[in-house]
């Protein structure tokens, strides 16, 4: 049995794979209408979540399957004091795979050691979120036809931005990627990061504080919202929440055929006079998420469609 926790759990092969997958369903959706007839998806969200959740959901009602779970922690036994590894426990015997997203990091982790269906990392604390990375993957290949060979911007929370460190690790495995860090001096990528990653794999990376620096030279600009829920205190937050606003100035200073990424949501950080630049990939992003999360589901259930 597979489950996912990291972007890592896949071979470079079998994210190809993956994302061959995605793109199939997206052009012959009605071949997979009926793939996981009689299958149950839980989606457990101790955390916040709009997209995540409900694509997770929309991709398991456009293979036939049903859908239940909670989306609070407020909502489930975790107020009355249930583990986590209780509740999947019981889960298992419910479903037939499962989404989770928990304030805490590892919490999945911990899940699939006490589960016997596949587990699906939803976002763990300010740790990991592969299925974004798997998104953001089959995003990146759609616009600019490759993994391969470009520079990444990476902008705003680095330091508890989870699906930064995700992506992070993911494109490291392909040849010729260059980083380029833009964050405050207080949200800067951890040491962790930079060393156990970035250093040991000797992928060249540059940090810098201001965007206007950095766009010349990028082929995608990846925007993050300033993680609020992660901050110690509000002032930080306050400080921290609109050093970075992308707008069309500053779009002005990019190449014709960079594209600007975000998980999503997005607050401040992109002005909505940026949405209608042909660069904005972001709400495209997003869709791609539903057939990636289809393509995922059919993998770690082994089922094959001819
Ligand atoms: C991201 C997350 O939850 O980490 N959102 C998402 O899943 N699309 C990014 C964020 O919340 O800023």
């Amino acid at each position: 049995m597979r489950h996912l926790m990291s972007p890592l759990d896949f071979s470079v092969e079998e994210l190809d794979q993956l994302l061959n997958l995605a793109q199939d369903i997206e052009k012959n959706p009605a071949k997979y209408a009926h793939a996981c007839d009689g299958k149950k998806l839980a989606t457990l969200f101790y955390e916040p979540s709009t997209r995540t959740r409900l694509s997770h959901e929309a991709a398991m009602l456009n293979l036939g399957g049903n859908v239940m779970g909670f989306s609070s922690a407020d909502s489930s036994s975790a107020s009355k004091g249930e583990s986590v590894s209780d509740t999947i426990r019981m889960i298992s015997c419910y479903a037939d795979i499962c989404a989770m997203r928990h304030p805490k990091e590892g919490a999945p982790m911990v899940a699939c050691q006490h589960s016997s269906i596949p587990i699906i990392n939803a976002g763990d604390g300010g740790h990991q979120h592969p299925t974004q990375t798997l998104t953001d993957l089959l995003t990146i290949r759609n616009v600019k036809g490759r993994l391969d060979n470009m520079t990444i911007g990476l902008c705003g929370d680095l330091k508890f931005g989870r699906t930064v460190h995700s992506l992070i690790h993911a494109l490291v495995r392909y040849s010729g990627i260059r980083f380029v860090l833009i964050s405050p001096e207080e949200l800067r990528l951890p040491d962790y990061m930079r060393q156990d990653v970035l250093d040991k794999k000797d992928i060249p990376y540059k940090e810098v504080v201001r965007l206007e620096d950095a766009m010349p030279e990028l082929d995608i600009l990846y925007m993050t919202r300033v993680q609020k829920e992660r901050f110690f205190n509000e002032e930080d937050y306050v400080r921290m929440k609109d050093f970075y606003i992308l707008d069309k100035k500053k779009m002005g200073l990019a190449r014709k055929d960079m594209y600007v990424l975000h998980p999503l949501p997005r607050v401040n950080e992109i002005s909505v006079e940026v949405d209608d630049d042909p660069r904005a990939a972001y709400f495209r992003q997003a869709q791609y998420g539903v057939y990636v999360r289809m393509a995922l589901i059919l993998t770690l259930l082994d089922i094959h469609v001819d």
